[in-house]
């Protein structure tokens, strides 16, 4: 049976740790992976503006031998006349061997999987899920740390439309020992469906606070997100709350040294430049990993190895 990626609770933490172990293989001899998806097409549907998840499935793809055909845009696409989600998957199926979507609306990749015999993995689907985001953060937090349990997480910023976040919340709670600071607005704390499904039903510590300067000296992890403007309903809004946390390098004077810094990307203005030079900040690193694990991701989907 065809696997899809739709949410990262998809995969077993055995499933993710072979991901891991693959994608560390595929960075130490990348050539030794140039020719396994040889004749496979990866299609990419993004009906939502993206750079880097759209460009790290590419590179992935073209770095494994395969080829990539797709739209960047829903305008771009039959979407524009009223094609369904559905016909659009199905008519991709004809054309390429796994899809990767990313969606404004929640579930539309879940839609497009129930459809076609073809893997489809979620490029992140509204304020929804993101898991080959949080693939990507949990290689970039293993290569980093060396570990992926105990740990102190602290997730900063909009935590109720962060897609990344939840994702990322899903996936470590499994791992032992694993405390969650989540730092936010009262305005975009952590939606009720993550904190009582996840959280609660798994019995992870977590604390709330609005203030990351209170939360710094603790942090192993600190998860840095944009406030998710696609995502408000009044722009008034948006601009009381983009500004609630910037993370410049004096409010790292209290964190501790070996601190990783991490954001999805893109910034805007919630990590100054002047934190790039930081050791800390691993955020670019992380961009790199991400296509090393996507690589990962379509070899184990479309069931190749070498
Ligand atoms: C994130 C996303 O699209 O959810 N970006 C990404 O894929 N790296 C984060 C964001 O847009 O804020």
């Amino acid at each position: 049976m065809k696997k899809d990626l739709i949410d990262i609770r998809d995969y077993s933490m055995e499933e993710i740790n072979e991901l891991i172990a693959l994608a560390g293989r595929i960075i130490k001899n990348p050539e030794a992976y140039a020719d396994v998806c040889r004749g496979k097409k990866l299609a990419t549907l993004f009906y939502e503006a993206s750079t880097r998840t759209r460009l790290s499935f590419e590179a992935a793809m073209l770095d494994l031998g395969g080829s990539i055909l797709g739209f960047s845009e829903a305008t771009s696409s039959s979407a524009a006349k009223g094609e369904s989600v559905a016909d659009t998957a199905k008519t991709v199926q004809c054309f390429a061997d796994i899809i990767a979507m990313r969606h404004p609306k929640e579930g539309a990749p879940q839609v497009a999987a129930n459809k076609v015999n073809i893997p489809v993995i979620n490029a992140g689907d509204g304020g929804h899920n993101h898991p080959t985001q949080t693939l990507t953060d949990l290689l970039t937090i293993h290569m980093e740390k060396g570990r992926l349990d105990t740990l102190t997480v602290g997730c900063c910023g909009d935590l109720k439309f962060g897609r990344t976040v939840h994702s990322l919340i899903a996936a470590m709670s499994r791992y032992e020992n694993v405390r969650f600071v989540l730092i936010s607005p009262e305005e975009l704390v952590i939606p009720e469906h993550v904190r009582t499904e996840i959280l609660d039903n798994h019995n992870v510590p977590y604390k709330e606070l609005r203030s990351l300067d209170a939360a710094m000296p603790e942090l192993d992890i600190l998860y840095m997100t944009r406030v998710q403007r696609e995502r408000f309903f009044n722009e008034a809004d948006y601009v009381r709350l983009k500004d609630s946390y910037i993370l410049a390098p004096d409010k790292l004077f209290s964190a501790k040294p070996d601190l990783a810094i991490l954001h999805p990307l893109p910034r805007v203005n919630e990590i100054s430049v002047a934190v790039d030079d930081d050791p800390r900040a691993c955020y670019f690193k992380q961009v790199a990993y991400g296509k090393f694990i996507r690589m990962a991701l379509i070899m184990k989907l479309l069931g190749v190895s070498i």
